[in-house]
């Protein structure tokens, strides 16, 4: 396919005007919690530009907001200081043009692989022969052929994981948000997971955001990897990766690269909990 073999610009930070049209822009970001027993601040002063089509990896200790941070940008919650942006517009609400893949695949057990993808269709409205087409195609690039009819009881937990993947592909949403998609899956599935990924992630050219406690899979798919600091979570460091958009999976772990952006961000998460 010629667009697999398209090799983009590698990111940089984005200009003023550029802002404008980011795909996933936060300003001076702050949200806070208050419960009856405590008030948690959350995420303090972030601020984040992504750029349309670009792949962003969050990676940071446990609690410190990473999944706060995706709900702001589905509009799930709203910042208490700062404000989010999708492709320049306020988020004021929860969207419906993004793709959200969660840490489990939540998929009804009830229904098919085919019928848990055809559900995004449904609550959409969607056309029927569009959905049709459209899964046929996911079913395809995600190589869950021939379990289109099988129910999740009857899957791998790589193939939920895809089959919730297909999900919230269907409807082309321009932004992808992924809430550790592969934290419950053994160590070789997750690789053969993350070459799909980055496989399917050059062929939509959706934006994504990844929340990840894995730094070789932050750096193996993203072009850029966010490091966050503990609670309350601020932005240490944005981290360039440098690889190309295709990424042959041993190769880029032995790549110069992939070794030092691997071994920046240990130590920058190491350096955080010891000062936890
Ligand atoms: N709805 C809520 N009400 C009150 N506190 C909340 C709420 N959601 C999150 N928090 C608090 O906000 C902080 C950040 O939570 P969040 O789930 O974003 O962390 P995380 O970085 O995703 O952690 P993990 O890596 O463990 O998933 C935590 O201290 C959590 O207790
Ligand atoms: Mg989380």
């Amino acid at each position: 396919m010629a667009r697999e073999t398209t090799v983009r610009e590698p990111a940089v930070q984005l200009d003023k005007d550029e802002r404008q049209t980011a795909a996933v822009g936060l300003a001076d970001v702050a949200v806070r919690f208050r419960t009856k027993n405590r008030d948690v601040t959350a995420l303090e002063r972030v601020s984040l530009d992504v750029a349309p089509g670009e792949f962003v990896a969050i990676v940071g200790p446990s609690g410190c907001g990473k999944s706060t941070l995706l709900k702001l940008v589905a509009g799930l919650l709203k910042p208490s200081a700062g404000d989010v942006r999708l492709a320049g517009e306020q988020v004021r609400g929860p969207r419906h043009d993004i793709g959200y893949v969660f840490q489990r695949a939540a998929l009804l057990e009830w229904r098919s692989a085919r019928r848990n993808i055809l559900l995004q269709a449904e609550m959409r409205r969607m056309p029927g022969t569009t959905a049709r087409r459209r899964v046929d195609e996911l079913i395809a690039m995600t190589g869950l052929g021939g379990f289109e009819d099988a129910y999740p009881h009857e899957l791998s937990g790589g193939m939920q994981q895809r089959v919730a993947l297909c999900r919230a592909l269907l409807h082309e949403p321009p932004v992808l948000l992924m809430d550790e998609p592969f934290g419950a899956l053994d160590a070789l599935t997750r690789e053969q997971m993350n070459v799909e990924l980055n496989r399917i992630w050059r062929e939509t050219g959706t934006t994504v955001l990844l929340v990840t406690h894995s730094i070789s899979e932050a750096c193996y798919l993203a072009d850029r990897v966010v490091v966050m600091s503990p609670r309350p979570g601020t932005i240490t460091e944005i981290i360039e990766v440098g690889l190309p958009a295709e990424r042959n999976y041993t190769d880029t772990m032995g790549r110069p690269e992939f070794r030092e952006a691997t071994s920046h961000i240990r130590h920058l998460l190491g350096a955080a909990s010891a000062a936890d």
